[in-house]
This record gives C-alpha cells, structure tokens and sequence, in this order.
C-alpha cells in the first residue's frame, strides 16, 4: 500500500439540495482499510517515509484514537511490534477499544495525561537496551509525512473537482494543513474550513499552519480552523452534533459524534451563516470515525 491510495469521490445530490448547496464527499472512510479514515493515509506515508521498517513503533493518544487503532492495525499487518502510551477513563466503551488492540497484540499502557512524555521515554529506552530498533511517532501522526500524504491527497481530488470549499474535521492538524499546502499549489479560489473536534482556534490553528509549512506551503497562507462546533470538547457532544450525525445517517452518510458529526455540524452553521449557495460546490471531506460510533454509547456535554 502506498501514500497515494485512492478513496471515492461521490456526489450527495439529495443531501445537497435538502442543504441548498452541490455536495462532494471525499470517502476517505472507504479507503481500502479495516476502521478506514484519515489515519491510514498519514501513518502509511509515515512508514513509507523510513529508510526500513523499525522493530518497535511507539505512539499515544486518548484510548479510542483512531490514530492508536490504525497503527496498530498497521502494525499488525506488517509484522511490526506496536506500543501505545493511551490516556483516558478505562470505562465500558474503553474496554471496546482496548480488546481490538490486545486481539491486534498491541501492548499498551494508560497513564495520567501528565505522564505520557515519560511513559514514551521509558519504553523508547527498555526497547533501546534490549537492541530493538525503534520509531516514535507524534500522537496523531501530526508529521510532515502525514501532512505531505494529504497534500498529494488533495491534488488527487482536484483532478476530479473544482470546489469552492472544502470541510473537514480537524485535530492536530495536519491533514488540514496537507489539504492547505496541496489547494496553494495549485493556485485555486478554494477555502479549506477545519472543524475543531477539540482545541481552541489559536492553538489548532498554529498546529495546521505548522504542518501546511511541512507540506511545502508559504508561511502567510490563510488557515481558517473554527472552534465553535467542539459541543463539550474531545469525545463529547450535545444535540447539535447528534443532529448532525443523525441527518448524515438518515441519508446514507456514515458520520460519528467524536470527529465527522462535529464537522458535519460546522458545515450546517456555515451553511447557516450563508457562507454557501446553490452555485457552491462544497466538498466534504470524510476523515473516518466509524470506530467511534459503533463503539460509544453517546455522552452528552
Ligand atoms: C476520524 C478523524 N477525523 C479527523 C481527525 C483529525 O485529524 P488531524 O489530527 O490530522 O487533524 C482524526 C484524528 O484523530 C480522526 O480520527
């Protein structure tokens, strides 16, 4: 498999008129992947990017990250160790998650948010010292090689498209910055809206335009990461988000409360606001999450 896998492009004439614009929606919960999402194109283009295949690879994230999930999955299929520092509540839907890894021979530690650098530190060395050869990588895979896969993700897509906008999820940032860099580059009137699942604008922006600066962009683009649709924060939600992962659903459209409702929900507001018409051709982008639907009951900020 290799960074420029291939994800549907479909068009939801039903949904776009019920919402008054053209919608696009770029599958990347369709890539040929087990729980696809953005994670499989940033964590392949991550390894891909290695002068070989390390012995041990190292990361975190909170308990039910897709990022842990895939790279694990990833792991597993390439017959690489796999070890995850995880934070988070070990509650009923933690267990969900925390059996996939354990059947996937993840091994794992949950630790306090506070002794997550040291718990990668400590695993990084136990490694080193039995002679291991190790890879950590950023939570998320917020790197320039998940960044540069998005970019030429996005170049893919506008082969195919012309948007006036595209909407995603955004978290750590660096599939919006990849997008970001990839529309610069090829000179297009195209807005790149991210939707914050979780930090507030100044940070995630700064974090987008970080990984847009990996992926080859200039340092004065334009990031547009609106925070006003995170509904609680990480992994909560209230009934803005449920109403937007409910109408996805009643059209066919796969969405979750964690990432792709909130987006969802963004795109509704924007629409709202007026910020779209019937002449707009609006592409949005799906990242994944179908983990965090089937394996969460709702909570509700
Ligand atoms: C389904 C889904 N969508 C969007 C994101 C955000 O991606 P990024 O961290 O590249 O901003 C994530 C990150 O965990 C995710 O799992």
């Amino acid at each position: 498999m290799t960074s420029s896998m291939i994800s549907p492009l479909e068009a939801h004439d039903a949904l776009g008129d019920e919402l008054g614009v053209r919608l696009l929606v770029k599958r990347d919960d369709l890539l040929p992947f087990p729980l696809a999402g953005n994670k499989v194109r940033k964590i392949i283009a991550e390894l891909d990017s290695l002068e070989g295949p390390p012995e041990l690879l190292i990361s975190n994230g909170a308990i039910g990250s897709n990022h842990c999930r895939t790279l694990a999955l990833v792991g597993a299929q390439r017959g690489i160790r796999v070890h995850l520092v995880l934070h988070g509540e070990v509650n009923n839907d933690a267990q969900v998650a925390l059996r996939l890894l354990k059947d996937l021979h993840a091994s794992f530690d949950v630790v306090d948010p506070g002794g997550i650098s040291q718990a990668i530190r400590d695993a990084q060395a136990s490694a080193l010292s039995a002679g291991s050869t190790v890879h950590v990588i950023a939570g998320g895979c917020h790197t320039a090689a998940g960044a540069g896969a998005y970019r030429d993700a996005a170049a893919d897509l506008l082969e195919e498209c012309s948007p006036t906008a595209i909407v995603l999820a955004s978290g750590t940032g660096a599939t919006q910055g990849g997008i970001v860099a990839g529309v610069a580059d090829h000179r297009l009137e195209c807005e790149v809206i991210g939707i914050s699942i979780a930090r507030p604008a100044g940070r995630g922006a700064d974090s987008v335009r970080e990984a847009a600066r990996w992926a080859g962009a200039s340092d004065n683009v334009d990031i547009d990461f609106l925070d006003e649709y995170r509904d609680g924060g990480y992994g909560l939600h209230g009934p803005e988000t449920d109403n937007a992962v409910k109408m996805g659903w009643a059209h066919g459209l796969p969405l979750d409360p964690v990432y792709t409702g909130k987006a969802f929900a963004g795109l509704l507001g924007l629409i709202a606001q007026g910020r779209f018409n019937r002449q707009s051709t609006v592409v949005f982008w799906h990242t994944g999450g179908l983990a965090n639907y089937l394996f969460s009951n709702r909570k509700t900020a």
